[in-house]
């Protein structure tokens, strides 16, 4: 059966540059495997207080799409020196129920600069327990300049191939 990568992306604005990195990523795993695009902005802010069994129907439905991915890639800019609040409000819903444990990720933090909201991706990815290394995360700085770079099509595409190497195990 084909495996199946759910793809995050921590911004909301129309024609991003991590949206189009996805669509990349989208293009590169034909094939390989099946593609799917979670829309993070429809779920509710967190709270503890529903963050049970009675926890809202759009987050059952998010942790279900990530229990039942075989890998997830997450892609994302850095807003004001951290994690854009729509990303860190979707990874929250994720810390009690561990849909992320053991799950091969890859993470991709597409920004200006962006060094914070890489080191803080890979802190909140650690604590919920999701397996990458070096191969399966990505920093690309001044980001818009390079997305239609040979390079960046170069470095996606290696990143996809250890994150379905990383499927395997
Ligand atoms: C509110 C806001 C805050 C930002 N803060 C940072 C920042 O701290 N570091 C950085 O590298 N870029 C920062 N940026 C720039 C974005 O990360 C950059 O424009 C990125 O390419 C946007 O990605 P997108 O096109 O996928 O939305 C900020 C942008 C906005 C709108």
């Amino acid at each position: 059966m084909a495996k199946r990568i759910l793809a995050i992306c921590g911004s909301t604005k129309t024609n991003s540059t991590n949206s189009l990195l996805l669509q990349m990523l989208e293009e590169l795993s034909l094939g390989k495997a099946e593609f799917e695009q979670y829309d993070i902005s429809t779920l509710p802010f967190f709270n503890p207080d529903n963050d049970n069994e009675n926890a809202p129907q759009e987050v059952i439905d998010f942790r279900d799409q990530i229990q039942n991915a075989d890998a997830i890639i997450i892609c994302t800019p850095e807003y004001a020196f951290s994690l854009p609040g729509v990303l860190k409000n979707a990874l929250e819903w994720t810390v009690s129920s561990s849909s992320f444990s053991g799950k091969p990720v890859a993470l991709i933090v597409a920004s200006s600069h962006g060094e914070k909201a890489f080191e803080s991706l890979q802190l909140v990815m650690k604590i919920i327990e999701a397996s990458f290394d070096g191969s399966t995360t990505l920093l690309i700085q001044g980001a818009k300049a390079k997305i239609s770079n040979a390079e960046t099509k170069d470095k996606l595409e290696e990143l996809l191939n250890a994150l379905m190497e990383n499927m395997k195990q």
